[in-house]
């Protein structure tokens, strides 16, 4: 099987110094990403701004904004047989980032955001993806609702549930707790555990239902 994987957060500038970015390291994607290489499957792992190595055995490719992450994901995702999107992409980004130094004056500063492209919506409806569709919903609050109303928005068969409200999963830390939740109704709770194990995990219910997996 060959997949693609999301990882890591975006960073959107705002002049050539500054940027918006968010609090993931990378390690939850990163691990579906060596897992699967382990595994045997060819991987392509689309990487945000993380202080990481390269997985054994995956070919990266390192971005930073969104605007770059999706042209990247644009160009890739087609000869894939799974995708699985762990990024935690910035819903907005500077609409005029500054093209020098902003300098520090007397008053405050207004910045205006506009909102980037969905990069896991958009893989069927406009990248025309047929494989396997793994979303994440990073959520704090009503997590099976958040999760299943991002399944059938986003036309995934799975989404990975998870709690981010908390400090010993998710975001940055070494452990994960998830929900994988299927399109065809099924659901597998995952309880907190290694990011490795996490991992390990989804690629088993991606690999259940990919036949090319197998
Ligand atoms: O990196 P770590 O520190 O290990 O932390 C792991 C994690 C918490 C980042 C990871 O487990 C996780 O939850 N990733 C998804 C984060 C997120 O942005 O979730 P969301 O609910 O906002 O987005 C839903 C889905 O849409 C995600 O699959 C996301 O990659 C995707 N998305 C969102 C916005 C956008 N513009 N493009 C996207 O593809």
């Amino acid at each position: 099987m060959q997949i693609l994987v999301t990882a890591g957060p975006t960073w959107e500038a705002i002049d050539p110094v500054r940027y918006l970015g968010n609090r993931s390291s990378g390690k939850m994607g990163y691990a579906i990403a060596a897992g699967a290489a382990a595994r045997g499957h060819g991987v392509l792992l689309v990487s945000g701004p993380v202080a990481l190595p390269a997985p054994d055995g995956a070919e990266v490719v390192r971005v930073e904004g969104a605007a770059e992450m999706f042209d990247a994901v644009a160009e890739r995702i087609g000869g894939c047989d799974a995708a699985v999107m762990a990024a935690a992409v910035a819903d907005f980004t500077p609409a005029r980032p500054a093209g020098q130094k902003i300098k520090k004056g007397t008053g405050g500063l207004t910045l205006e955001l506009v909102p980037t492209r969905d990069i896991l919506a958009s893989a069927r409806e406009i990248f025309g993806f047929k494989g396997l569709l793994v979303g994440f919903a990073a959520e704090t609050e009503n997590l099976r609702e958040n999760a299943l109303g991002k399944m059938a928005r986003k036309g995934c068969d799975l989404v990975v549930g998870n709690d981010v409200s908390r400090a010993d999963i998710g975001f940055g830390s070494d452990d994960n707790e998830v929900s994988i939740f299927a399109a065809d109704g099924s659901e597998r709770a995952v309880g907190r555990r290694p990011k490795a194990e996490v991992a390990a995990a989804i690629l088993d219910e991606v690999e259940a239902r990919v036949p090319a997996a197998i």
